[in-house]
């Protein structure tokens, strides 16, 4: 399974890159803004740090706008990804700008239905948004099985990028779904490292190490 870092902000990107585990990155208008600095140097940044996929997400709601805006973002570097909303005119974008080369992740998936459409219209990736659906009291990680279920059943190409990632587990489970991607906040790749028995025993060789006074 493919990381994503789920950010806009360089420093965490380039530290997750770093580290080396890092595929790609996905951003939305609230990353962004996050960011305090000027959309274009930001992203252009961006897709020089990351080796993979950076989604970069339209602003328009139409579909004229939404071509236009995507034919702009696609422009940005080789490695960025158009991210359009799942509704009417965003499926509708999606398939103009697949047909056209352009590499399309549809956003704000929260149904199979919606999934199975998004597909048809030739995205590159699927993003439903499990942390989402987890908090209104439904279960994200269904959502997740069930469109990689459809997608095998049909040999549908369209990667399953599970988003709105909240903690390891929904990573592990995402996994576990088939999902292909799974873009979580730098927070939750600190914590897929994380584990007390890791500190604990590397204090331990270190402490027994020094009292034995040798030398590598
Ligand atoms: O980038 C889309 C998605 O991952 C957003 O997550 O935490 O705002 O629901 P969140």
């Amino acid at each position: 399974m493919k990381i994503f870092l789920d950010t806009a902000n360089v420093s965490e990107i380039k530290e997750g890159v770093a580290i080396g585990v890092v595929d790609g990155v996905t951003t939305n208008p609230s990353l962004i803004a996050k960011e305090k600095r000027p959309f274009r140097p930001l992203v252009e940044e961006i897709c020089g740090i990351v080796p993979g996929d950076v989604s970069l997400e339209v602003v328009a709601t139409d579909f004229e706008g939404m071509v236009k805006e995507g034919e702009e973002l696609a422009q940005v570097a080789k490695n960025a990804v158009v991210k359009c909303p799942l509704t009417k005119d965003g499926l509708k974008a999606v398939k103009y700008l697949s047909g056209k080369g352009i590499r399309c992740n549809q956003t704000l998936c929260f149904s199979a239905p919606q999934a199975l459409l998004s597909a048809k219209a030739g995205a590159t990736y699927i993003s439903p948004f499990l942390g989402r659906l987890d908090d209104i009291g439904a279960v994200g990680m269904d959502l997740i099985r069930d469109i990689c279920q459809i997608y095998d059943n049909y040999g549908f190409k369209t990667q399953v990028l599970a988003a709105s990632i909240r903690n390891p587990l929904h990573v592990i489970d995402a996994a576990k779904a088939g999902a292909h991607v799974a873009t979580m906040p730098f927070a939750v790749l600190e914590s897929l490292i994380k584990h007390p028995l890791t500190d604990i025993g590397l204090k331990r060789f270190l402490d027994d190490w020094a009292k034995a006074g040798t030398k590598l």
